[in-house]
């Protein structure tokens, strides 16, 4: 059953040039089904491809945005988060907290970690505290030249003080 004819070495030497890459192990053994081997070969360069996909694709995920039913809508001029407990809202807090980690999820996980917790390339979020929050927000609205992409299009007020909310919850 493993004797390998001339026909398969063949085979493989002809698939190693093709690809131009040393081949798997994996591949090899399907030389041994002549009728697969053009699957398997292309199986392998689909992966190749996506797994170059997802390294170049850090970050790069489109942002979700946010439905925030069922909070009040916050204006432009507030400069502090007013679901805060013990803020003008704070009522919401809760709401918020619940609306802001679905919004965190699909707008800034990516990036800055799961339950805000960063793996130490991007600023952890949870460092912020409520005398930042002016910075906060002009950061996530505006961006930064250094990597932190602009939310003015995706994310309105209401949202990103509920996402605040949220990464104040986990802190
Ligand atoms: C594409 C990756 C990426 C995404 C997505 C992203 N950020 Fe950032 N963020 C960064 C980077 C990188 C920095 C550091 C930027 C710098 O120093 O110029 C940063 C900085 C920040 C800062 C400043 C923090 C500090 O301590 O200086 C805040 C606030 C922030 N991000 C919030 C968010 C929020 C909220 C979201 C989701 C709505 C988000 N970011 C989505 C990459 C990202």
């Amino acid at each position: 059953m493993f004797d390998i004819s001339h026909n398969n070495l063949n085979a493989i030497n002809k698939q190693t040039e093709s690809t131009k890459a040393p081949v798997p192990l994996s591949s090899a053994k399907c030389t041994y089904l002549h009728p697969a081997r053009g699957i398997c070969a292309s199986l392998i360069m689909i992966c190749s491809i996506s797994v170059a996909g997802l390294a170049h694709g850090h970050g790069d995920v489109t942002p979700q945005g946010l439905d925030t039913d069922g909070l009040p809508e916050i204006s432009k001029d507030v400069l502090s988060n007013p679901f805060r407990e013990d803020a003008e809202h704070g009522e919401y807090y809760e709401l918020a907290a619940e609306l802001g980690k679905k919004g965190y999820a699909g707008n800034c996980a990516n990036c800055h970690g799961i339950e805000a917790m960063s793996g130490g390339l991007t600023p952890d979020l949870r460092e912020l505290t409520e005398w930042d929050d002016e910075y906060y927000i002009s950061r996530v609205v505006n961006g930064t030249g250094g990597g932190m992409p602009s939310f003015k299009e995706n994310l309105d007020r209401t949202a990103v003080w509920a996402i605040k909310t949220y990464v104040e919850s986990v802190q």
